[in-house]
């Protein structure tokens, strides 16, 4: 299993285990030494598969892109999903979400008090006063991407107004941890959490960002809460989301009993969300997906 310095590197570059992987194998064996939790190697992305995923997120920040002139006051959620199918088919992508685990849309909206995976139907219509997360994952050339981006439609509550664009600032605060290479996902949810309960905010905590690129899930699992230094640290070559979900008002959140799928607040208050995908690099995280 130890590489010599001369061997070729298991990540499949081609290049010497010396010119690539083994300064940060031995970066990250000298944190496990100090008692950081150290991701395995298949939480650890090739060249290739970083190149594959970030082309797959590209064409999921182009769907989004696609998707936003549609979302209007009286369009049906139903009709987002069938316009995300076709454009998502056109442009020979696949979207990932429809069939996952038995999920039967393309995309999951969730509107005012539906923390996420909120199913497209035509008989949900967008509303005056609305706020809308759209969330969407594409599959391209066997990789996917995975964001999420709120809409606010007419006359919003200045309240539920300020929970969307914080809860954008709370993920960007997640991103400006992640500037520093071999940070903890500890650090991340201690850093959203922190500036969510100062604004007097709840972070939904059975739910959270995760890995992704090879599929949909994967480990690791991104808390939005978190204790500083703990859980996985981000090595480069690592691809996962941040994806905070914040309440107005409590964390308490339930599942719909009939569709298996909706998550809503137990107390009714609006929660928002946003998504990236991201990279880990030696010098700090990049963008993938928004
Ligand atoms: N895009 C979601 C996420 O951020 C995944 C939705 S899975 C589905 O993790 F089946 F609900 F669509
Ligand atoms: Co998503
Ligand atoms: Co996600």
């Amino acid at each position: 299993m130890k590489l010599g310095r001369n061997d070729n590197c298991w990540c499949g570059s081609g290049k010497k285990y010396k010119s690539c992987h083994l300064v940060m194998d031995d970066k990250l064996e000298a944190m496990k030494l100090q008692g950081f939790k150290i991701p395995t190697r298949a939480m650890i992305k090739t060249p290739e598969q970083i190149a594959g995923i970030r082309e797959a997120s590209r064409i999921n920040t182009m769907v989004l892109d696609y998707i936003t002139p549609f979302v209007k006051i009286g369009v049906s959620t139903g009709e987002l999903d069938r316009l995300i199918y076709e454009y998502t088919k056109s442009i020979n992508a696949v979207p990932a979400c429809l069939g996952y685990e038995g999920y039967p849309k393309s995309v999951c909206i969730s509107i005012n008090d539906v923390v996420c995976h909120g199913i497209p139907d035509d008989e949900t219509i967008l509303e005056d006063g609305d706020i809308v997360n759209i969330d969407c994952t594409t599959m391209y050339h066997g990789y996917f991407g995975d964001s999420s981006r709120m809409f606010m439609l007419g006359n919003v509550d200045p309240m539920w107004k300020q929970l969307v664009e914080d809860t954008k600032k709370a993920l960007d605060i997640g991103v400006e941890v992640c500037k520093q290479p071999y940070c903890t996902i500890g650090d991340i949810g201690y850093a959203i959490n922190q500036f969510a309960s100062e604004k007097g905010y709840s972070v939904v905590r059975e739910i959270g960002g995760h890995g992704v690129g090879l599929e949909i899930h994967e480990e690791p699992y991104v808390s939005h809460i978190g204790k500083p230094g703990k859980d996985y640290v981000l090595a480069p070559g690592m691809t996962f989301t941040i994806e905070p979900m914040i309440n107005l008002g409590a964390p308490d959140v339930l599942q719909d009993e009939e569709d298996g799928w909706t998550i809503f607040t137990e107390d009714g208050s609006p929660s928002a969300q946003w998504e990236y995908t991201l990279l880990m690099t030696e010098h700090g995280v990049e963008k993938l997906a928004w």
